[in-house]
């Protein structure tokens, strides 16, 4: 038996980096999953390669800033599978600019989907989760925003906080109801997101890497096994909190290169 065996998952941003393998994980231990992205071709590469290993997987385009969209894949999902049982809200955009940089537009995108994208899916999903008895939502911030303030991505801080925040209230609207909501707060992750911000800034990632108290930057699949926990009932009793998946980042910040010597 795996470990979330006989549950219905729906993961978003699940076309490549953190998602992929969140979803991977989840239909290896039995969940019937969801993957959904925007990038269709990607998201149906993976789901075939999935459902050639025997694993109960479907794609779908859902763009996480529009509730329409949300509204059928939640018929989606209970139509093909059933009621919701677990919900990772994964997917994200970054955002590059400080208080003084960041544009309308930048802010505006920005919100919608990593802060308004949690929202919607949430609020569409909980009445399935209500429907299947309980459920588990996860929701992705960041240990910047999410633990600890970051300069120069001032609107990516600010939705990962609110992810927090919304992560909170739900945990305590909802476990009279069986629904669970925590947040994971992941470091350094080597995915396409993390690389295309070190070719921005113009560092190696094993220049970036360095300083972690845990010096190198984590594989995708390393925070997959947080999300499995806390999908599964081995967490039956964790609700709200923010589990950082960082390599001890949040212990206190970047360490002198020495202190690894
Ligand atoms: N990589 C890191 O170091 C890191 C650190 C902390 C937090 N995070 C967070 O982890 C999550 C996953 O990031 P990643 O590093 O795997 O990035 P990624 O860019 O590799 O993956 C993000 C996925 O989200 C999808 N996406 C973007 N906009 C979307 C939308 N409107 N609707 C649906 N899907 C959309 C993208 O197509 C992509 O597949 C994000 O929420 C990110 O903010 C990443």
């Amino acid at each position: 038996m795996g470990r979330v065996q006989g549950k219905v998952a729906v993961v978003t941003g699940a076309a490549r980096g953190m998602g992929a393998e969140h979803a991977k994980i989840l239909a290896r231990e039995g969940a019937s999953v969801l993957v959904t992205d925007v990038l269709d071709e990607l998201g149906r590469e993976l789901v075939d390669g999935l459902k050639s290993q025997d694993y109960n997987v479907e794609y779908m385009h859902l763009d996480v800033s529009e509730a329409s969209e949300w509204a059928e894949a939640i018929s989606r999902v209970e139509t093909t599978f059933g009621p919701v049982d677990i919900l990772v809200n994964n997917a994200g955009v970054s955002s590059r600019a400080g208080l003084l940089g960041t544009e309308d537009s930048g802010w505006e995108r920005v919100v919608a989907v990593n802060q308004t994208g949690v929202f919607y899916g949430m609020r569409a999903a909980v009445p399935s989760m209500l429907e299947s008895g309980g459920g588990s939502i996860i929701n992705i911030t960041s240990v910047f925003g999410g633990v600890s303030g970051q300069a120069d991505y001032f609107g990516y801080v600010a939705t990962k906080a609110a992810v927090v925040a919304m992560t909170q209230s739900v945990a305590l609207s909802h476990g009279k109801d069986g629904i669970r909501a925590n947040a994971v707060a992941p470091g350094a992750i080597d995915t396409p997101m993390a690389r295309s911000e070190l070719e921005y800034l113009g560092i190696e990632m094993a220049e970036a890497a360095a300083r972690l108290p845990i010096p190198r930057y984590a594989a995708p699949h390393e925070v997959s096994t947080t999300i499995l926990f806390l999908a599964s009932e081995e967490s039956a009793y964790i609700t709200g909190t923010v589990v950082p998946v960082d390599g001890g980042y949040t212990a206190g910040g970047l360490v002198a290169e020495s202190h690894h010597g």
